[in-house]
């Protein structure tokens, strides 16, 4: 049998408190349909930081490129601020992914029917909204060389770069995940100004011959911003550059009513993959069980559909949180009944009371 073992990194703030609902999770269905997932911790970000002098200590990373799929809570935090860009505790994630080659980053945002009231947009224009970002993530600006300052320290500089393999490798994963949805792609870019974009748009636009049952549009980034809250259900798949996707990705996520719901998948093209929630470490809240730890756990239901094709268990885990949500039962972040406001880990303890 092909191993299953499943590394979690908690991070810091509420990443710990999420993370420890989402075990939960795993475990009980692992014990309970026997899916023979082994689990190990290990330490990343800010707190890694603190105990071994480096955000992405070489241990964390060995077990990371060992295992089949990660879990990560969040990293970063003001204590951290400070720091040379090196230590920062975001480099551990950005090592993560660069090292693990995770390109392929999935941000779907689906607003649950339960909690139209949560959006900051009028109830009918997010019902049922339902899309994907398909987010590159190991390349463009984050990434591009050269980077760095000016000899006189008067300027400083990224580089926004893609190769035609990058565009196109990022291009197959988002075809392919609009041909098992509603068979419609937007492509995001800014071709108008950047030279980049350009190359984007028409390696995209080749691409589209080899999937003639996609239909393939183009739109501007900043055009994009504005549709996406002026008309969020024209959307089905989106696929975009890493910056582009960093900025629309938290624009969908208000558009379901709470960034606590959402998680996120990043793969590589052995389907390893990184599931982490969409929201950061909230240090503000952290340590009070005011965490919604359902983006993590909904991070445990993409693992085990995208690295362990378990889509059943996978589907499981999102029908039980539905059936906690129609319940009324809702975290600190989400607006409603105040008497139905769950802790961090009463909302674990009652997804897991639906799964049985
Ligand atoms: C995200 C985050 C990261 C990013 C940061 C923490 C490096 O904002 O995953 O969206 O910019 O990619
Ligand atoms: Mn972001």
């Amino acid at each position: 049998m092909k191993t299953k073992e499943v590394l979690i990194l908690p991070g810091d703030g509420i990443g710990p408190e999420v993370c420890h609902e989402a075990k939960k999770v795993l475990e009980h269905i692992n014990d309970t349909k026997d899916l023979g997932i082994t689990i190990s911790e290990s330490a990343v970000g800010g707190c890694a930081f603190e105990e071994f002098g480096n955000p992405l200590p070489e241990k964390t990373l060995k077990l990371a490129q060992r295992s089949d799929a990660i879990l990560l809570g969040a990293v970063g935090g003001p204590s951290w601020d400070n720091l040379d860009y090196d230590l920062r505790p975001e480099r551990a994630l950005l090592g993560l992914r660069s090292e693990l080659d995770l390109f392929a980053n999935l941000r779907p945002a689906i607003l649950s029917k339960y909690l139209s009231d949560s959006s900051s947009l009028k109830p009918e224009k997010v019902l049922d909204l339902d899309m994907l970002i398909v987010r590159e993530l190991t390349g463009g600006i984050y990434f591009g060389e050269p980077r760095g300052r000016s000899d006189t320290n008067e300027s400083a500089f990224n580089t926004m770069v893609y190769s035609k393999n990058e565009i196109e490798r990022i291009g197959r994963v988002a075809f392919e995940a609009a041909q098992k949805r509603n068979k419609k792609l937007c492509s995001v870019d800014k071709a108008n100004v950047l030279e980049v974009s350009v190359l984007w748009r028409e390696v995209i636009s080749d691409l589209a011959d080899e999937y003639p049952d996609v239909h393939l549009s183009h739109m501007l980034v900043d055009n994009a911003a504005m549709q996406l809250v002026r008309e969020p259900k024209q959307f089905d798949v989106i696929v975009t550059g890493n910056l582009f996707g960093d900025i629309l990705s938290d624009i969908a996520a208000m558009l379901t009513g709470s960034i606590g719901m959402l998680p996120s998948a990043s793969l590589n093209s052995k389907n390893q993959g990184l599931y982490e929630p969409v929201h950061g470490s909230a240090p503000d809240i952290a340590g009070k069980g005011l965490a919604n730890p359902i983006a993590a756990i909904l991070s445990v239901a993409m693992m085990l559909k995208y690295s362990f094709s378990l889509n059943e268990a996978s589907s499981d885990i999102e029908i039980a949180i539905q059936e906690v949500l129609s319940e009324g039962y809702i975290t600190h972040d989400l607006e409603g009944n105040n008497n139905k406001k769950l802790s961090t880990s009463e909302m674990g303890n009652k997804i897991i009371e639906k799964l049985i």
